[in-house]
């Protein structure tokens, strides 16, 4: 038996955590898409990790409970990456939200009654949570630590109508959905953390770049503090950071990792975006 870390979203961003976490343990690959999971494992395994893949949905409590039995087959899972996500021009307002607030939020609560000692975790969340104006308190605490079974029923959740906006309450749930449940992690001796990273160059990223919105993505990155996008492995070092020992007082935390891009969207030269973002 090994430890085991489980990567959920076997993208260029979970791969590039995932190297930097997985030596010496089992990996477990998980993704909607097989072809996802084992076009990463034949990577991996060709670097020297172990490697097994499962097909899951984290839209569905069921599918998640079945990847827990799978990861405890090789030993105590140790860490969790969710770099599984479904983006605003990919999917309707019903599919991210179930995927990107219910999906994540149940992954949270059902590693968090498993996570080993001394373990730890991250969920990639996004800038976009960044960019929508301040929720009340009363909505804060609701989207924080409602039941995950009522999540999808709260009327201003109910209500949203555009898919930028279900993206943007599902990455802001996804922060507060962290600090809720970092209590339950900390009481079992693990961590659990978000990152919220900007434009990071991926497959999906690098098609935005060349199509049809390229000038609006290119304007952006330009007038960016950074002037440039992410890097998979950008995110993959702070991850690791946030999941080695000298990360183990930071627990419940988002750490956006955008180039400066939200600090000038709310007060800098991209403020511009507001009017569309
Ligand atoms: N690339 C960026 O610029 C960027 C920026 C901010 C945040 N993010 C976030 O990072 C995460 C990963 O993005 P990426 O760019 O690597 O994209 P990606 O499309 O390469 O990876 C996402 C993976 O999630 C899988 N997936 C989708 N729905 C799923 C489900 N229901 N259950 C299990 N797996 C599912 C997909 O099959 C895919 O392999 C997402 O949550 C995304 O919102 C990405």
């Amino acid at each position: 038996m090994k430890d085991v870390a489980v990567l959920i979203g076997s993208g260029s961003i979970g791969q590039a955590i995932i190297r930097r976490v997985g030596a010496d343990k089992h990996v477990v690959l998980a993704d909607l898409r097989q072809e996802a999971a084992d076009a990463a494992a034949k990577i991996l395994e060709n670097a020297g990790f172990k490697t097994s893949t499962i097909v899951v949905d984290i839209s569905s409590r069921e599918s998640i409970l079945k990847l827990i039995e799978h990861a405890q087959k090789f030993g105590k899972i140790k860490n969790l990456v969710n770099a599984a996500g479904v983006s605003p021009s990919q999917a309707p307002v019903a599919a991210i939200l179930k995927v990107d607030l219910y999906g994540t939020s149940v992954l949270l609560e059902e590693f968090g009654k498993v996570i080993a000692e001394g373990g730890s975790g991250v969920i990639i969340s996004s800038q976009s949570g960044h960019r929508l104006g301040a929720l009340t308190e009363d909505e804060n605490y609701k989207l924080a630590t409602s039941p995950t079974e009522e999540l999808l029923e709260l009327p201003f959740i109910k209500a949203i109508t555009d898919t930028l906006k279900a993206y943007q309450y599902s990455k802001r749930c996804n922060g507060l959905r962290v600090m809720y449940e970092a209590t339950a992690w900390g009481k079992r001796g693990a961590t659990i953390n978000a990152i919220s990273p900007g434009i990071i160059i991926t497959p999906l990223a690098n098609d935005e770049l060349h199509g049809p919105r390229k000038d609006g993505y290119l304007k952006m990155i330009e007038a960016s503090p950074a002037k440039r996008a992410g890097t998979p492995d950008e995110v993959g070092d702070l991850a690791e950071f946030l999941m080695s020992s000298r990360g183990r007082f930071i627990n419940g935390a988002d750490f956006l990792i955008d180039g400066g891009t939200t600090a000038s969207y709310w007060f800098g030269d991209l403020q511009y975006l507001k009017k569309t973002h």
